[in-house]
């Protein structure tokens, strides 16, 4: 007997069956099928032939592939009972539950007193996947590995973009062969860390930006993941995620975060617009509109807070065009380096003997909103904190320290009651919009309860709290996944405020980020992390092509420098009201020296595009780049927005820079634009509007 199920939009089908009620295996996902389509003949179809050396009926690459059926690949669960005995539980159909846009399936093993429930959503605004198991034991268990709902991708695949990267180069991605065996990623950090952004896209060698089939998939858990990309011996892919493995505790109930997932016909950029859009819209809500301009003066002081400095620095970053000011690290405990204090979290009457209303009484005069830093889950031992409950510690005590810390017991309720009353204190003695919230070191033991003791700390936060904004920060972007974007606002990308770097974080971010949550900042001219030296055009225009702020000291800038950066944050602030709505397309450049990408305003009526020059160009001209995601038939006007940044040895006269282009958007998009030569390390800007 087939049982078959459809979730589906006009742009992607997901098909399930269930043979004699076993778990329901993805028999299709692709694009969206005819209505009409008899999904049981095509389930019947889908079932692979059996030949000699094989088992008598190929087990099932299931929502949860088990070993009770001799399933040879990766498995979806492995669990234990109390006395350490593996479980094989064999599941069977209980029953279904559909909604409007989503369907619940339950299964059960009644001799083991197990249900393995599948919550399956397709969100029909993004077409994304939202994909969450859980498993509920009458006994107490212990769970190894719970994959999310597992799904096949295709044999006419055969490569895959994973993710990693390391402080100050986030988002690194690498296309691999799709080949036999299983490709494994294992984060044991604890926290989603700069080196495993959860993410995977499976697609094929024609896959580009703007064309071809990807599957794309995001896990949205903070605590660390598992992700296994497999090619079973017979030929059949699977991708899984879950949580980091020996993450979960023992129990009764259990249950993966939510795997987000869609298939795109149009490249990578059909998949990266719905993650876009679905973070935006549906994911980290509420955060203020307009997006205001950050100052963060974390580059420009360190830990030396000095009141009347600071206020200098707020005046001059008003001057700029800032709109909120964020007081970094070392206001707090006796904080005058990174080897004491956290877990100290009261003003400290040296620095500040009034409190901070000095300071937020000058910035708010200015017309700017104050925040402020956190590092909640963390402690030094040279703490007050520490020095009373050495017992709050995580993990053993001569345990490799991070940066001098240690991490908090976040699964103990009085450590997030402590945290709790002490951040709400400060909020409530002071006039504060937003907090930066930082998490600066790996986890010395991985355990989910640590990640689900954070959410329930800013949860709290944030229902008693509800203006505060709350932006994600892990030494840069250590921490940025779909589940704490649940919660906060923004993300700090990366401690990268070199230009070029972000360059190319921003520009692989965009798979699954958009603008309006990625905090992007102008860094000082000689950049700290990188050592390089970069003009301020490139900064500026970096910054501005995401949630822009300042970050360097401005009594630093030339009044030339200060000029560009007034110029460029009222250019952002003229256009930020479509463009933190718009979506990101990454352009195909036939230049691998250019980083470009066009954002487009959600109705198509314009767009912005951004060209990085990120180093020398091998051939002498520039190669004209095409545009993407227009009307064909549409007529557009194009304008160089900083045209005025052409060198002297752009000797000739392509038309873009003296005047404006009138051209189809067939045009724009099969022959693309002819801009003038010009340095490396500058970004041209073009702006285009549908007439
Ligand atoms: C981390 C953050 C920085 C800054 C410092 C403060 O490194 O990523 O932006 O806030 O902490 O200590």
């Amino acid at each position: 007997m087939i049982r078959s199920w459809h979730l589906g939009d006009d742009r992607q089908s997901l098909v399930l069956a269930s043979f004699d009620d076993r778990l329901p295996e993805a028999v299709y996902w692709g694009p969206a099928l005819p209505t009409g389509e008899n999904l049981e003949t095509l389930s019947a179809a889908a079932l692979a032939d059996v030949t000699g050396g094989m088992v008598d009926r190929n087990a099932g690459l299931s929502l949860c592939p088990e070993a009770s059926e001799s399933f040879p690949g990766q498995t979806g669960l492995t669990a234990r009972n109390a006395s350490g005995a593996p479980l094989m539980p064999s599941f069977r159909f209980e029953s279904e539950a559909a909604s409007e846009h989503g369907l619940t399936l339950v299964f059960a093993d009644n001799s083991l007193d197990l249900s393995l429930v599948f919550d399956l959503v397709l969100t029909p605004e993004t077409s994304l996947l939202k994909l969450q198991t859980r498993l509920e034991s009458a006994d107490e268990i212990t769970v190894d590995w719970l994959a999310a709902p597992v799904l096949p991708v295709p044999a006419y695949t055969g490569e895959m973009i994973e993710f990693s990267g390391r402080w100050c180069a986030e988002f690194l991605t690498r296309r691999l062969p799709f080949a036999p065996g299983a490709r494994v990623r294992d984060n044991r950090t604890g926290r989603t860390d700069h080196a495993h952004f959860p993410g995977l896209v499976v697609c094929n060698a024609g896959t580009s930006n703007t064309a071809g089939e990807a599957f794309a998939f995001h896990y949205g858990w903070s605590g660390g993941h598992k992700m296994v990309a497999e090619e079973l011996a017979d030929g059949r892919r699977q991708v899984q995620f879950g949580h980091a493995t020996a993450s979960l505790a023992s129990g009764r109930h259990f249950v993966s975060a939510p795997l987000y997932a869609t298939y795109s016909a149009t490249g990578f950029n059909g998949a990266a617009v719905r993650f876009q859009r679905h973070v935006r819209d549906h994911v980290a809500q509420g955060a203020r509109t307009p997006r205001p301009v950050h100052y963060n003066c974390w580059e420009a002081v360190y830990f030396k807070h000095d009141l009347d400095e600071l206020k200098a620095i707020a005046s001059l970053a008003a001057d700029l065009g800032a709109e909120r000011f964020v007081l970094d690290d070392g206001w707090f405990g006796r904080r005058d380096d990174d080897t004491s204090s956290l877990g100290d979290w009261v003003i400290d009457k040296r620095k500040y003997p009034d409190g901070l209303t000095p300071l937020i009484d000058h910035i708010k005069a200015l017309g700017m909103e104050f925040g402020i830093w956190f590092e909640p889950e963390m402690v030094n031992e040279d703490s007050d904190l520490c020095r009373a409950h050495p017992d709050w510690v995580l993990g053993h005590a001569d345990q490799i320290r991070g940066r001098q810390q240690l991490v908090l017991d976040m699964s103990n309720q009085e450590v997030r009651d402590y945290l709790y009353a002490h951040i709400a204190d400060v909020l409530k003695n002071n006039d504060i919009g937003y907090i930066k919230w930082d998490h600066n070191r790996i986890l010395p033991v991985v355990d989910a309860r640590q990640a689900e003791g954070f959410y329930e700390l800013v949860d709290r936060l944030r229902s008693d709290f509800p203006a505060v904004e709350i932006e994600s920060c892990s030494s840069g972007g250590g921490r940025i996944d779909f589940g704490v974007l649940e919660r906060t606002h923004r993300v700090w990308l990366s401690d990268s405020n070199d230009a070029l770097e972000r360059q190319r974080i921003q520009h692989d971010a965009a798979l699954f980020l958009p603008a309006s949550i990625t905090g992007s900042h102008v860094g000082p001219r000689h950049c700290h992390t990188s050592g390089r030296t970069l003009d301020i055009r490139l900064r500026a225009w970096t910054a501005a092509q995401r949630h822009v702020g300042f970050e360097m000291d401005p009594r630093e800038l030339t009044e030339a420098e200060a000029e560009t950066l007034r110029n460029v944050t009222s250019w952002w602030k003229a256009n930020r009201s479509w463009m933190m709505q718009a979506d990101i397309l990454r352009l195909d450049s036939p230049d691998p020296a250019v980083i470009a990408e066009q954002q487009l305003a959600c109705d198509g009526s314009r767009f912005v595009a951004f060209a990085a020059l990120t180093r020398p160009s091998d051939q002498i001209l520039p190669r004209p780049l095409r545009l993407t995601g227009l009307d064909p038939q549409g007529r557009y006007r194009l304008s160089l927005v900083n045209r005025d940044e052409a060198p002297r040895l752009s000797r000739g006269a392509p038309l873009l820079k003296h005047q404006d282009l009138e051209a189809s958007g067939q045009y724009l998009m099969s022959h693309g634009l002819t801009l003038p030569w010009r340095f490396p390390e500058t970004v041209w800007v073009v702006e285009g509007e549908r007439l």
